[in-house]
């Protein structure tokens, strides 16, 4: 059986996350983040590539690179799903499952955060969980990888 496969995306300042603003992001760090999916991924048989990158042009070619070797992409863009006409380009045009994720409810804030240039590309968008929202969000991405398959 040929393992699938799982690519995470993380948006400039998520490098930060255990420090930066703890009561909205949480204090886990994101390499404690990725760990935990990793083991969410293999007991189901997918294997995880996590890539975290502030430079917007970065993630893109990663998404352009991955996006035909990958069965779907997890991706919380951070201030770039507000901004970035050039990251939804990227996932439209690789065209596979994609799940977004936020740590904070971003419906629930300054209304500049409210906008997610994504939201309407991808399957479904989880948000507000803090870490638990990755989670979440790669539990519904393995089911809809799945469902697509049957
Ligand atoms: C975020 C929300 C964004 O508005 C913000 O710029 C981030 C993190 C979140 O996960 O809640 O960096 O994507």
């Amino acid at each position: 059986m040929k393992i699938k496969k799982i690519l995470v995306l993380h948006g400039p300042n998520l490098n930060l996350l255990g420090s930066r603003e703890p009561s909205t992001y949480g204090s886990l760090s994101l390499q404690e983040i990725n760990a935990r999916l990793k083991k969410i991924a293999q007991k189901q048989k997918y294997a995880l590539l996590s890539y975290q990158s502030n430079i917007e042009g970065a993630l893109v070619t990663k998404i352009q690179k991955w996006g035909s070797k990958v069965d779907g992409i997890l991706i919380n863009p951070a201030a770039y799903t507000h901004t970035s006409v050039a990251i939804r380009d990227a996932l439209v045009a690789v065209g596979i499952p994609t799940v977004e994720v936020h740590l904070s409810n971003i419906h629930k804030r300054e209304s500049f955060r409210r906008q997610s240039l994504i939201s309407d590309v991808v399957e479904g968008q989880i948000v507000g969980f803090g870490p638990k929202s990755y989670e979440l969000g790669l539990q519904a991405l393995i089911q809809t990888i799945e469902r697509q398959r049957a």
